[in-house]
């Protein structure tokens, strides 16, 4: 089940970047949100966190001139399916619907770092506090806790802290620069996991009281035992999700004295 929620929690995330899979469609003026930062300088750290904490503050709004981008807390999800089976830890099948994510408006960017080689980047991302309100209904099993139920949930983390790491390549368009990200690399932690199903077992209180509560007991190692099968997952959503965003952002918004494709690279490339 643990799984479910953290994939939730991402999937939240995620939504924060605009899925337009139309390469074609991008803006020509930067947003008044938008600091650019210059690369060459001391302080560029500073400025692109400042910057990409920017973006975060405007996320919860809702992007201007974005047709699909709406705000981002709360963040609702229709449908999640989730199936893992090839894991020894857990073999689940579990549905949850109408997910209400509360707390990425308060998002805190600890550090955007760029690199000058390679346009690589390094993300420190801070959510104090998630909620997960929302129908699950799943079967299975975790570690050694046969999971049955179909009823009403929640999920909260403290201090869901993600290190994201993301490679990029430089391509012009426009008489811009842009990113295309071609892969994301994410590392999670968290302080703390409260959860609640209500009707496991289909409504037999007895087991159900005492699975919650070995859930909230056992977090830390159920976490730690689904972490990588949860990475992989996440991983190839915000793949999605940040190609997209900067097909339609040009980087140059995000650093003004980055160079071009062809001066990166070489004319050959
Ligand atoms: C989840 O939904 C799918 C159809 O989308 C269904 O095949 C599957 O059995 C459902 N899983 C559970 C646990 O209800
Ligand atoms: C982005 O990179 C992928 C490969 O990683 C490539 O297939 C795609 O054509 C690239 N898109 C642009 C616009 O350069």
């Amino acid at each position: 089940m643990l799984v479910y929620l953290k994939i939730i929690c991402f999937i939240g995330l995620l939504h924060s970047f605009v899925s337009s899979a139309n390469e074609d469609v991008y803006i020509t003026e930067a947003p008044a949100y938008l600091t650019p930062c210059e690369i060459y300088k001391p302080e560029f750290t500073k400025c692109s966190t400042n910057s990409v904490q920017k973006v975060f503050n405007q996320l919860a709004k809702g992007i201007p001139g974005l047709k699909v981008g709406k705000p981002i807390d709360p963040f609702v999800i229709k449908k999640l399916v989730y199936k893992q089976d090839n894991n020894q830890v857990a073999t689940i099948s579990a549905n949850l619907t109408n997910l209400v994510t509360k707390g990425f408006a308060k998002t805190i960017v600890k550090e955007s770092k760029v690199s000058k080689k390679d346009f690589s980047w390094e993300t420190t991302l801070l959510v104090p506090n998630l909620r997960v309100d929302g129908h699950y209904k799943m079967e299975g099993k975790i570690l050694v806790v046969p999971l049955q139920g179909n009823g009403e949930m929640f999920i909260e983390c403290d201090d869901l802290r993600i290190k994201m790491y993301s490679k990029t390549r430089l391509y012009e368009k426009g008489g811009f620069t842009f990113y295309n990200v071609t892969s994301v690399r994410i590392d999670i932690a968290i302080s703390k996991l409260r959860t609640r199903f209500d009707n496991l077992f289909n409504g037999n209180k007895e087991i159900e009281e005492s699975t919650n509560e070995f859930f909230n007991e056992n977090w830390k190692d159920l976490f730690e035992a689904l972490k990588p099968v949860l990475i992989k997952t996440i991983e190839g959503v915000l793949l999605g999700q940040l190609q997209a965003y900067f097909h339609y952002v040009p980087a140059n918004f995000f650093v003004s004295d980055i160079p071009t494709s062809e001066k990166l690279y070489g004319k050959s490339n």
